[in-house]
């Protein structure tokens, strides 16, 4: 089986939070290439840039003017290039994140769409006529609260946009839209990038009727407005998979490269964007563990459920965080966070890393004045604040952080003298060498990369599982310790990493202390 990604664990990085080289408190794509080192030497495979596309950053990139052209923020195309080149020369491939579903209201498609009704780009968004009593043309909510309709008093008409009013959709149902899409991604592909992360990939086609969608009986005022009605007409429709494929066959017209698709929805769901026969993502995006609780009977249930539900040919993927949700630390809290890294890094399939949570970086205090995030801006107290997962990466314990010169565009978190790549990087036993030490096992083993998973049951807070014959995780969920009673074959395994040291123990123990976890290399298949 060919493909990278099958043995590559992937790093998202949020390039505003990287590492500033200007001054201005933002990172730029400099500054990515100064710190490529830190992500070689940390072991994964592949770096994910979010958006970096020239943008007025109403949704911080994610409403793109130029889909062929870097923001002046993070710097210009020959830092690109030389971005590309020195992440290559590492060994490293280089994934974009590509925003196919909206553009920003000032792409010059869109300034062209809504000049006029009769202009050749009117169809490349979704126009819609009033309803009858003059509101919106259906109840569709934004993500981002309010109705997803925007009136426009030049043209009489509303335009749809899931997200923000800047970032109207476009009409994937229009041929021309998805070849001009098509060529942004070869644009890139020529260049030499690996792959794209496909935002919101689920959106790209609504139902042709604009039907409204049925209410959601479990929403009350302390969810977001997209949580009023349930989804079933504005994403996920059938004729999605037809254009996934097509981005597909664009991907493998080229060697070896990688399309991610951005998907929440449930397991069942989630399957059907391998697409027919696999045409569809390689990967779509596997978010259940940010949302499951935290104990083993959870955990455990979701990984059967998951792992069953694949289809054939469909490669597994994990992810603890992202630039959307609460980080795993947050979450878990720091003791946690680390079983959490050895469970990450030691199930079936492709994970993904996001920047900072190898050093455990958690949440962040901020004013509701400080909030930029414009979700948490236009619902404040129920959206979540995304600007808690977004603050700078935290290098070392020089002025801000080693991030920037300037006054860093979010706040660093509280700790950030003590927690940082520096001070770990001298640690032995840090989150951040535990990564670095599960990263290598993961790369030098290879019942890690491809053995079946299977669960083995054990006590109620203790997730065990092999993967193939050789290796055994045991992970202890509870801050309590617990007493084991192991398969025989556990007993004589060498212990090659332990989550509370970062190292190898001399011997299987007996009773794992609270959030305690081992890998074991069982014997008899050394
Ligand atoms: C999903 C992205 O991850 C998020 O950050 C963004 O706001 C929306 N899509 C809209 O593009």
């Amino acid at each position: 089986m060919s493909g990278w990604w099958r043995e590559a664990a992937l790093y998202q990085i949020y390039p505003r939070s990287f590492q500033d080289t200007d001054g201005n408190g933002i990172g730029d794509l400099e500054g990515i290439c100064r710190r490529l080192d830190h992500i070689a030497d940390l072991g994964v495979g592949a770096v994910w840039l979010s958006p970096i596309f020239r943008s007025p950053m109403a949704d911080f990139g994610y409403d793109v003017s130029d889909y062929r052209d870097i923001d002046p923020v993070f710097g210009d195309m020959a830092a690109f290039d030389r971005l590309l080149e020195e992440t290559h020369a590492r060994g490293l491939k280089l994934l974009l994140d590509f925003v196919p579903n909206h553009s920003s209201d000032q792409h010059p498609w869109f300034q062209e769409s809504r000049s006029s009704r009769d202009n050749p780009k009117r169809d490349w968004y979704i126009w819609h006529d009033p309803a009858p009593d003059g509101g919106p043309p259906n109840n569709w909510m934004s993500n981002f609260g309010g109705s997803a309709w925007e009136w426009d008093e030049h043209t009489d008409q509303y335009y749809y946009h899931a997200f923000l009013a800047e970032q109207p959709d476009l009409n994937w149902r229009n041929p021309d839209v998805r070849a001009a899409m098509r060529d942004v991604l070869r644009f890139w592909l020529d260049k030499g990038v690996d792959g794209f992360r496909v935002d919101v990939i689920w959106h790209l086609i609504k139902d042709a009727e604009f039907r409204d969608n049925p209410l959601n009986p479990h929403y009350d005022a302390s969810h977001p407005d997209i949580d009023r009605y349930l989804q079933v007409y504005s994403a996920d429709q059938p004729e999605v998979h037809d254009v996934i494929a097509e981005l597909r066959a664009v991907i493998d017209s080229y060697d070896d490269r990688l399309l991610i698709g951005e998907i929440y929805l449930p397991i069942e769901r989630l399957m059907t964007y391998y697409g027919r026969d696999n045409s569809g993502v390689h990967l779509p995006f596997n978010f259940q563990l940010i949302q499951c609780a935290w104990n083993a009977d959870a955990i455990g249930s979701l990984i059967h459920e998951y792992e069953s539900a694949l289809p054939e040919g469909g490669w597994p993927n994990w992810v603890l965080s992202n630039h959307d949700q609460p980080r795993i630390a947050a979450r878990v809290g720091e003791a946690q966070a680390r079983v959490a890294a050895m469970l990450l890094l030691t199930l079936r399939g492709t994970p993904t890393l996001y920047y900072g949570d190898e050093i455990g970086i958690a949440d962040v205090d901020m004013t509701e004045e400080e909030v930029l995030d414009p979700a948490a801006i236009n619902e404040p107290g129920v959206s979540f604040n995304r600007d808690r997962s977004r603050t700078p990466m935290q290098w070392s314990d020089k002025p801000v952080a080693g991030f920037s010169d300037g006054k860093p565009w979010l706040p660093l978190t509280q700790d950030w003298r003590e927690r940082n790549a520096a001070v770990q990087r001298q640690d032995p036993a840090s989150l951040l060498n535990l990564h670095r030490a599960l990263l290598h096992i993961r790369s030098i083993e290879p019942d890690l990369l491809s053995g079946a998973y299977r669960r083995i049951d054990m006590d109620e807070d203790v997730l065990a599982y092999e993967r193939g014959a050789s290796i055994a995780v045991i992970l202890n969920l509870s801050s309590e310790p617990v007493e084991l009673s192991l398969p025989d074959k556990w007993k004589a395994a060498r212990v090659l990493l332990s989550v509370r040291s970062a190292q190898a123990l001399n011997e299987v123990p007996a009773n794992l202390a609270g959030a305690e976890g081992v890998i074991l290399k069982i014997k008899d298949a050394e």
